[in-house]
């Protein structure tokens, strides 16, 4: 993971370019690319992009506010930071930088010292982001392996992903809520991989003793996600998916409030989802069926009615 920091500056002034450019390679900063205008900035990111970008303001063809805004909102660069550098010295202007996710803001004539302290601190937190990215890939990674261990399971994380982020978005719950519940899908199982997998491929009824083990898979699971700050939003549904509202669920046996919203509504589309595919034993069942099924099990105090009503309405969309 010690690989050369790559370095983009851009400036629309040549002399400008040379000087930042004499400036980081003097302080041991070997792989730099420069560009003079935003659109050639972009291009930048066509192969592997760079880990930190110096940016002026005031360039013709396409100027700094708009890279920087065009960067930040794609999450494949969001997390690239920026330093904006600049002649305007407006606190609008460094208001405006800012709310536009820039890192920092420097004005020119800008100095040396302070320039390299903030490019070292900024390297080194693209470093940690870095090396976070690539254990949640891991642990993603893992996940898919867990679901394709069983043929049965195929596609059951993707599939409960997108009915989850479907009915979050026909409730109007917010974009954090949606982004637990995509990442939440993927990982809600992956405390499986603590279980026997005698028992996880049991074609048959599992025994008292069997299920209680299958009873720890949400609790390994937020055990083994818990050290990941960017997956704390997706703990609650790992933990509490199994969980109903009349609190015969498990680990926790919550009630109905209780129980997160995004953890009552992960239970709902986990439970349709295991009913229309195929199982060991048996089909998997229509559309109807399934819509009987889980009105049934929300009289019975199991899921959160509204949530299935919400549910069924989304699906008849
Ligand atoms: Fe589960």
């Amino acid at each position: 993971m010690n690989k050369e920091p790559k370095i983009l500056v851009v400036d629309d002034e040549q002399q400008n370019l040379e000087l930042l450019s004499a400036y980081l390679e003097k302080a041991g900063y070997n792989n730099i690319v420069t560009a003079s205008n935003g659109i050639e900035a972009l291009k930048h990111f066509d192969g592997t992009p760079p880990d930190l970008i110096l940016l002026d303001v005031m360039m013709p063809k396409m100027n700094g506010f708009e890279v920087c805004k065009k960067l930040k909102d794609d999450s494949r660069t969001r997390l690239i930071p920026i330093v904006i550098i600049t002649a305007l010295r407006d606190v609008e202007d460094k208001i405006r930088a800012l709310d536009l996710g820039a890192d920092e803001f420097l004005s020119k004539p800008f100095n040396r010292a302070e320039l390299m302290a903030r490019v070292r601190a900024l390297l080194k937190m693209k470093l940690l982001n870095d090396n976070l990215e690539a254990a949640e890939d891991v642990i993603f990674t893992l996940a898919r392996t867990i679901e394709a261990r069983d043929r049965y399971t195929e596609g059951h994380c993707e599939r409960v992903s997108d009915f989850a982020i479907g009915l979050a978005k026909e409730i109007g719950l917010s974009e954090n809520d949606q982004k637990a519940l995509k990442n939440g899908g993927i990982l809600h199982d992956i405390g499986k991989i603590a279980i026997d997998e005698a028992i996880l491929n049991k074609p048959g009824k599992l025994t008292p003793e069997e299920f209680e083990k299958m009873k720890l898979h949400p609790v390994k699971g937020a055990e083994i996600c818990k050290n990941l700050k960017t997956l704390t939003d997706a703990l609650p549904i790992i933990r509490s998916h199994h969980e109903r509202c009349d609190g015969s669920g498990y680990p926790d046996g919550l009630k109905k409030d209780e129980i997160p919203v995004i953890a009552r509504i992960m239970a709902i589309v986990d439970v349709y989802d295991a009913i229309i595919t195929d199982r060991p034993y048996r089909k998997g069942l229509p559309f109807d069926t399934a819509a009987n099924i889980l009105k049934t099990e929300s009289q019975k105090g199991w899921w959160d009615p509204e949530l299935v009503d919400a549910f069924f309405k989304m699906l008849k969309k």
